[in-house]
């Protein structure tokens, strides 16, 4: 008697728990490419709201000019000299596009020179980005 009726309990738990594994392994792979689908979506949606990012080679020049030239004004560690600060604490409340603008043409009239000559917009739109998020230091 025992050994049939445990048989007999056995048999329908096993037939439910294989289907419970075939549905698990069904859910698992839509859950799989949902998350695949919407890693890409996200990653897309930052890449488009990325600023195009310089080379790695022409970054160093970058962060170079701005810790040297730019520094010889606005202080080694860019906390103002004869420039003023360009801490992100001091530019934070000012428009990004007017910072951009101002590196680009200068300002006439003060010792701030043009610095179209030797950037593209881009570029000075990206130096205004690390300057508001804390200028990066020069690698060594
Ligand atoms: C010869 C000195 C000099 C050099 C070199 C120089 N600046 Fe300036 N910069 C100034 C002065 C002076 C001002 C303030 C102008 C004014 O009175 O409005 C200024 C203003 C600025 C401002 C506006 C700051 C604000 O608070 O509105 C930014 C941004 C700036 N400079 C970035 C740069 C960058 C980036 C470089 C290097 C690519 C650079 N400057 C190089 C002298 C200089």
């Amino acid at each position: 008697m025992r050994p049939r009726r445990w048989s007999f309990k056995r048999s329908p738990l096993d037939a439910r728990s294989t289907r419970e594994g075939v549905f698990f392994v069904g859910s698992q792979q839509i859950r799989l490419l949902i998350w695949l689908a919407s890693g890409l979506l996200c990653g897309s949606l930052v890449l488009a709201d990325e600023l195009p990012t310089p080379s790695l080679e022409r970054s160093r020049e970058l962060i170079r000019m701005v810790r040297q030239d730019c520094g010889s004004c606005h202080g080694l560690t860019l906390r103002g000299g004869l420039g003023p600060a360009l801490l992100p604490e001091a530019l934070r409340d000012k428009p990004p596009a007017g910072l951009k603008y101002t590196i680009l043409f200068g300002r006439p009239g003060t010792a701030m020179p043009p610095w179209k000559p030797f950037l593209s917009e881009a570029e000075a739109d990206w130096i205004v980005a690390q300057l508001l998020r804390g200028f990066p230091e020069e690698s060594k």
